[in-house]
């Protein structure tokens, strides 16, 4: 740690190549989780996001089940190279989040709220999205490499399965982290940011 807030937000990479080492506490992983469970913002602060921290063999487990799944559905002469690919990238790593939204607590939510009942489930998506980032910038900050993943919901009935999940949790993504073994290319824009925002009323001190 130690970078500032604006440095950590350009050093976030997806990695797809992750060790097991431990090279942070699992207790840390835990206790960034824990803050940021109670400090990030959601809609009406209904504190919606539910998240699921997985460490070694229960993170390969998650893996086996992403695997499983897979082989059900990917040609058969392409099975090997996913397979590959999932051990490699994800499975190889020390833990994965599981990133839920409660829908108990957004059903809720639409009935106090009528108003903007049509509105929040994209604001749950939004806050999904929010606690994503800020995980995923501050595993980077500590040390560890991670990426997003969207195997869900092909996984969801084995994975809730797996660890007596809420029947009202909804996965949202999955991030898996660890020791980052490869180094991303360096980033590429489809166009200059400039082209991409309109500023207006400028005042130059
Ligand atoms: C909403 C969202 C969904 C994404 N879904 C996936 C995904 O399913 N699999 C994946 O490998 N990367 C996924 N990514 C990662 C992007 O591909 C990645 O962030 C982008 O290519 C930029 O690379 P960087 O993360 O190294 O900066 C997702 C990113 C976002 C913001």
């Amino acid at each position: 740690m130690g970078r500032t807030f604006l440095e950590a937000v350009a050093k976030r990479r997806s990695y797809y190549k992750l060790g097991e080492s431990v090279t942070i506490d699992d207790n840390s992983v835990v206790e960034l989780v824990d803050s940021m469970l109670a400090t990030l913002p959601s809609p009406f602060n209904v504190q919606s996001a539910r998240i699921v921290i997985l460490f070694g063999e229960e993170h390969r487990a998650l893996w086996d089940i992403v695997i499983e799944e897979l082989r059900d559905i990917v040609p058969a002469d392409k099975f090997e190279a996913t397979h590959r690919r999932i051990n490699e990238a994800f499975r190889s790593g020390r833990g994965t989040l599981l990133f839920y939204e409660d829908t108990s607590t957004l059903e809720m939510l639409k009935r106090n709220y009528p108003l903007y009942a049509d509105k929040v489930d994209a604001w749950s998506e939004q806050c999904s999205g929010m606690h994503q980032f800020a995980i995923w910038t501050a595993l980077e900050d500590m040390g560890y490499g991670a990426s997003l993943q969207h195997y869900n919901p092909l996984i969801d009935e084995s994975v809730a399965k797996r660890w007596s999940i809420n029947d009202k949790w909804q996965l949202i993504a999955e991030m898996p982290f660890g020791e980052a073994k490869d180094v991303p290319s360096s980033r590429s824009q489809t166009s200059p940011p400039r082209d991409r925002m309109r500023v207006y009323g400028l005042y130059n001190k």
